[in-house]
């Protein structure tokens, strides 16, 4: 299957990790819909590890925990499907999941088939206890040919966090989306340290297989599995959400969104913002002025994206001459720019746009190309 915007949903790990259960995933499956997220685009709902017996049936089979499902797991991708909302869950490339549980190893096709059978349409392939003696890409591409194969459509998110050069092969894989990073925590040096690296590789990121940068911490405050002491402000979270969007990344909520507040909302829900993440044209990004903290995106319908993330702990500048951008003076044209965050409408500016942006925040701007005479 081709996939063609960065897949959006929430996922289990970051707050529940091992204390998944079925009634959760029918509450959250309730969430999703109720409070707006599958109408902002979020459609995957994924349990991720820790969801199965520690031993196999004697057909081979993966078993999901009766205690945490006591009705199977056609009842629950059931349940998701009859919201309107896709399903997913969660394997391994190696012989367990990062938690102990079965892993897929050579079980790849009674497991694909397994999940199709439960209407599963989204399998997230995680990377440990992988066999030293066998190479990731190979795993990965047994798995999607599995999959390909099982006759049911069924998204393959990957999960080795950027081992291995894993941009170098994931394309020959038939994954939809790669982890590029280790994992993120609710802590400002996480996401500054994801920046950095998807600085090395966001040339990677295009349609059909998209660079993750793994799932939002936005409103964890410090709470659930991946929650560290505060978590962040509510500025960070913003510009969290503004970069995963910038770069393309799949939006995969990860805090508890039962007790979302509406400033958090507020920003998982920023259709603007969401509509940089999905833009169908997944220009690259590119640097303005060799600053390496202020980026241009060129959006499908002309539009021009400019987002200028401050990591740093004091407050800067910025200074954006048009030129920069492919609009000199003899085009004739300015630009008409909006800031996405405070919504407030800057006017047609004719040939650069300077401004101040606070520490830790971000300031993105949606801009028209006009005529300005
Ligand atoms: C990690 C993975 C996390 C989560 C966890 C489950 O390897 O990066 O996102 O899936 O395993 O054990």
């Amino acid at each position: 299957m081709v996939v063609k915007r960065p897949p959006m949903g929430w996922n289990s790990w970051n707050t529940f990790a091992d204390k998944i259960d079925e009634n959760i995933v029918r509450t959250m499956a309730d969430v999703m819909v109720d409070e707006g997220y599958l109408a902002a685009g979020y459609e995957y709902l994924v349990i991720d590890d820790c969801w199965s017996l520690r031993e196999r049936d004697a057909q081979g089979r993966i078993v999901p925990n009766p205690e945490k499902f006591p009705n199977g797991m056609k009842a629950v991708a059931d349940y998701v499907h009859s919201k309107g909302l896709k399903f997913g869950i969660y394997s391994c490339v190696g012989n367990y999941t990062c938690a102990g549980f079965p892993g897929s190893f050579e079980y790849e096709f009674i497991d694909a088939q397994t999940f199709a059978e439960w209407g599963v349409d989204f399998l997230k392939l995680d990377y440990c206890y992988k066999p030293v003696s066998e190479q990731g890409a190979k795993l990965y591409r047994r798995m999607a040919l599995a999959l390909d194969n099982c006759g049911r459509d069924i998204l393959l998110s990957a999960c080795s966090w950027g081992a291995d050069e894993t941009h170098r092969w994931i394309k020959s894989t038939g994954s939809s989306m790669w982890r590029s990073t280790g994992d993120v925590f609710d802590k400002w040096s996480s996401i500054r340290d994801i920046y950095n690296i998807q600085k090395g590789i966001y040339e990677y990121n295009g349609a059909g297989c998209f660079n993750d940068m793994d799932m939002l911490v936005v409103g964890m405050y410090g709470k659930g599995h991946v929650g560290l002491e505060q978590g962040l402000t509510l500025e960070e979270y913003r510009t969290h959400f503004s970069i995963w969007s910038f770069f393309g990344s799949p939006l995969m909520m990860g805090s508890d969104i039962r007790s979302a507040d509406d400033d958090i909302k507020a920003i998982l829900q920023n259709r603007d913002v969401i509509a940089l993440d999905q833009d169908s044209a997944y220009r690259q990004p590119y640097n303005v002025n060799g600053d390496p903290d202020v980026w241009a995106r060129h959006m499908d319908n002309g539009d021009i994206v400019l987002a200028i993330f401050n990591m740093g702990d004091n407050g800067r500048g910025y200074f954006i001459p048009f030129s920069e951008l492919g609009l000199g003076r003899a085009s004739g044209r300015g630009l008409e720019i909006r800031n996405l965050w405070t919504g407030e409408n800057l006017g047609v500016k004719k040939e650069l746009i300077t401004g101040g942006v606070n520490a830790h925040e971000t300031v993105l701007l949606r801009c028209k190309v006009v005529e300005v005479g």
